[in-house]
């Protein structure tokens, strides 16, 4: 008798009678609720056609858990992550998602979504990540996504969104990270924004914004990065935002920001890494203390209204970052040239290319060596180059880029014109001697391990992401090659030779960024495809070099090697190789020793660590996606730099563990 009904002790015990509640009230959800989630799931696939067929995997015979790019929770089956991202999905984004109620991530970037965003994803109310970046979404930002209480990040960049960015957004308070950059968006930042405590990203790079920056901005005391270059904001920049001790990158270049810079702004900004204000109003005295901000990286405050003179150290200022040679700080002239290298001797000699010759030499007024770039007058298009590298260097800063100390324009001692750069001197010269030592006759002993090779790739990423998106106008090198990257004392990579640099100006449409009219000449095998027959500059022309570099990296063959004739070339060389026929294509020096000496076979292939055979492939596999056909195929610098670290990361923590 009481086995058949539960016991009046079952209905009163709190614990049991809990328990049997629960169970009951599961069952009954887990048949109905089911069918909510793998009919909404199939609403979302009817709007979107799928090249992949990553869809096939979305039938009757797999449960919905196990479709492609879906993951449930153990216990109750009930979705809790949509993650199809990069499948080339082209369609609209149904309603219907807002019934999958579990969802915690979604993750959709890099596809072809169009149409808007629909208002029910605020019924997703455990939703914390909101990853829709790089599609072709139009409309607003749905107000409703401000019910979504949990949301932690919001990743809308690089689409097509109009109107306001919604105030109600400040009512969630666990967002970190706010990313809208390439849009059409129009209004003020909201205020409301000042509320978020937990915010450490805002970007909104490139968009129509106007009004000022919100003083509540300053409240935030957990930010790193505000990047809001590339809009029409106008006014000051409150001084509380000067005050947020964790900021890292204050990117406010190309808008109508004006007032002047605190003086004291490295005290109150110690993280302080990229510092972008060019392209604004700003006026008053460039602040005195920047001479003592140690973490400082990127510094850009060309064409503004400031006066005075630039802290010593920072040798990147003109007055619109005056004519140029007037204004760099060191005075430097011919007669002290001519005495720092012996007479321009051959003995210090570094280097010579079409334009010019490089000399090692010292000067009074520099503690350490300089190289010092002598141009050659007589050749046609010398003088367009000097200024190319003074206008493009003379405003920049950035480790990894080689630093100008000065320009010298004078007469020489035959009263002939002179013109000459001045450059830190790197003492381990050029990354094409250490790649290539035999054929330069150099001590052929030296070889770049490994991670030494990495660092170098991350190095070279971290200027041209600088140059090409950090910058007040994009700078386009134009000549990315490894003679190019010269290695300092500590083998740190600097980007030179801007020689063939092109300036541009941002405009708000940057998918594929512009444009100069003179053609482009490059060097043969480093130059993009693209370039001969348009002749036009673009970002995704040096991510084509840097490409070609990384390939040339790794697998220690020069882009013009013999071998590459008849349609074979060192990107499709490799790619046809990867992954399974790694060994044929890397460098023999990369690998443990007594599998470089190994015939080439897959037994021989599985030996290698995995470790380092996923570091290799995935090395090789930047440099093919860097280096492909179509510019519009071609990864982003921001990109290279985001997978390289994890690469890095990935290669680090793996090699402690088996250690
Ligand atoms: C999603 O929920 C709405 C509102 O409850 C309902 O009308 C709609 O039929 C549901 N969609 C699916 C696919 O079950
Ligand atoms: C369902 O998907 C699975 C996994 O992709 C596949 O093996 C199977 O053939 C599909 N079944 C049908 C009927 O399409
Ligand atoms: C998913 O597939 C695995 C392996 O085929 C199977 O063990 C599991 O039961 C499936 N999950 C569901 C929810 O059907
Ligand atoms: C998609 O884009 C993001 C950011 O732009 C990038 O980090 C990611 O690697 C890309 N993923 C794919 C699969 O293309
Ligand atoms: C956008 O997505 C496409 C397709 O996955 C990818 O090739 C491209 O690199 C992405 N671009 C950005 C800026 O993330
Ligand atoms: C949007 O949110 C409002 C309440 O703020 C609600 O009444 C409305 O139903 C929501 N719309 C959708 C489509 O979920
Ligand atoms: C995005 O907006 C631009 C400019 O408004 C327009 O030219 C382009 O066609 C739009 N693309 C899509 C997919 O809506
Ligand atoms: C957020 O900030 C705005 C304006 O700064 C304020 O009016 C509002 O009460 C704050 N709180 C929430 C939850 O939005
Ligand atoms: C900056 O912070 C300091 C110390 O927390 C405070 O005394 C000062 O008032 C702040 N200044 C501004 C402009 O917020
Ligand atoms: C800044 O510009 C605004 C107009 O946008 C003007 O009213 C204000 O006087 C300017 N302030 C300074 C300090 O130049
Ligand atoms: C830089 O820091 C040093 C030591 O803290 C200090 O003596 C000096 O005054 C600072 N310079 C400037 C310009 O603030
Ligand atoms: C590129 O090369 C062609 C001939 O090869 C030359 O006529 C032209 O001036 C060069 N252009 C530049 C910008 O150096």
């Amino acid at each position: 008798m009481a086995f058949s009904k539960p016991s009046f002790y079952t209905l009163v015990h709190p614990q049991v009678f809990l328990f049997f509640f629960i169970n009951l009230g599961c069952l009954q959800a887990s048949a109905s609720v089911r069918e909510t989630d793998e009919l909404a799931l199939l609403e979302f696939k009817q709007g979107i056609s799928d090249p992949h067929g990553i869809f096939n995997s979305w039938n009757d015979s797999l449960h919905f858990c196990n479709w492609t790019g879906i993951t449930c929770g153990r216990r109750h089956q009930r979705v809790i992550s949509l993650v199809l991202e990069g499948q080339n999905l082209f369609g609209s984004i149904s309603p219907h998602i807002g019934n999958l109620s579990f969802l915690r991530l979604i993750n959709l970037q890099n596809n072809t979504f169009h149409g808007e965003i629909p208002q029910q994803v605020g019924k997703l109310f455990r939703l914390q990540e909101f990853l829709l970046g790089n599609n072709s979404l139009q409309g607003e930002i749905p107000l409703n996504l401000s019910r979504c209480s949990q949301l932690k990040m919001i990743y809308l960049q690089s689409n097509n969104l109009t109107g306001k960015i919604p105030a109600e957004l400040g009512s969630l308070m666990k967002l970190e990270i706010i990313e809208l950059r390439y849009n059409y968006l129009t209004g003020e930042i909201p205020r409301s924004l000042g509320n978020l405590s937990s915010l450490t990203i805002f970007s909104a790079l490139n968009n129509n914004l106007e009004g000022s920056i919100p003083n509540e901005m300053g409240q935030l005391k957990s930010l790193k990065h505000v990047i809001v270059g590339g809009n029409r904001l106008s006014g000051i920049i409150s001084p509380s935002l000067f005050n947020i001790t964790s900021l890292s990158t204050l990117g406010v270049a190309s808008n109508q920001l004006n007032g002047s810079l605190p003086d004291n702004i490295c005290f109150t900004l110690p993280n302080l890494q990229t510092f972008a204000f060019g392209e604004n109003y700003f006026s008053g005295p460039v602040p005195n203390s920047l001479s003592n901000a140690s973490h400082l990286e990127a510094f850009d405050i060309s064409d503004n209204n400031f006066v005075g003179q630039v802290p010593s150290n920072l040798e990147i200022y003109r007055p619109s970052v005056a004519p140029l040679e007037m204004n760099h700080l060191l005075k430097v002239s011919y007669k002290d040239l001519y005495q720092g290298t012996d007479g321009f001797s051959c003995s210090n000699l570094i280097g010579s290319g079409g334009f010019s010759s490089v000399y090692k030499g010292f000067l009074p007024q520099v503690q350490t060596p300089v190289a010092v770039k002598v141009l050659n007058l007589e050749q046609t298009g010398a003088i367009k180059s000097f200024m190319a590298e003074c206008n493009s260097l003379g405003n920049i800063r950035h480790r990894n880029l080689v630093k100008l100390v000065t320009c010298c324009s004078s007469l020489d001692y035959k009263t002939n014109a002179f013109k000459a750069l001045i450059f830190e001197y790197m003492g381990n010269g050029s990354l094409e001697k250490w790649l290539h030592p035999c054929a330069e006759g150099e001590n052929q002993k030296r070889s770049l391990n490994l991670l030494q090779r990495l660092n170098i790739a991350i190095d070279v990423a971290s200027a041209l992401h600088y140059l090409h998106d950090l910058c007040g106008k994009p700078i386009i090198h134009c000549d990315l090659k490894p003679s190019n990257v010269l290695l300092d004392d500590e083998m740190v990579a600097h980007v030179s030779d801007f020689g063939l640099a092109k300036l541009f100006s941002i405009n708000s449409n940057l998918s594929l960024s512009q444009i100069s009219t003179t053609r482009i000449n490059g060097t043969v095998g480093y130059v993009a495809p693209e370039y001969g027959m348009s002749g036009i500059a673009s970002k995704e022309g040096d991510v084509y070099s840097y490409g070609i570099l990384v390939l040339e990296m790794f697998s220690e063959r020069r882009p013009t090697d013999e071998m590459f004739k008849e349609g074979i070339n060192l990107h499709n060389f490799v790619k046809a190789a990867l992954p399974k026929r790694l060994l044929q294509i890397v460098d023999p020096t990369l690998l443990p020793k007594e599998i470089a000496n190994e015939e080439c076979d897959d037994d021989a292939t599985m030996e290698v660590t995995t470790n380092l055979r996923q570091c290799l492939v995935s090395m090789l596999e930047i440099g093919v996606a860097c280096s492909m056909e179509s510019p519009m195929e071609r990864m982003n610098m921001a990109d290279v730099m985001n997978k390289l670290h994890l690469i890095k990361k990935t290669f680090l923590n793996i090699q402690m563990e088996g250690d």
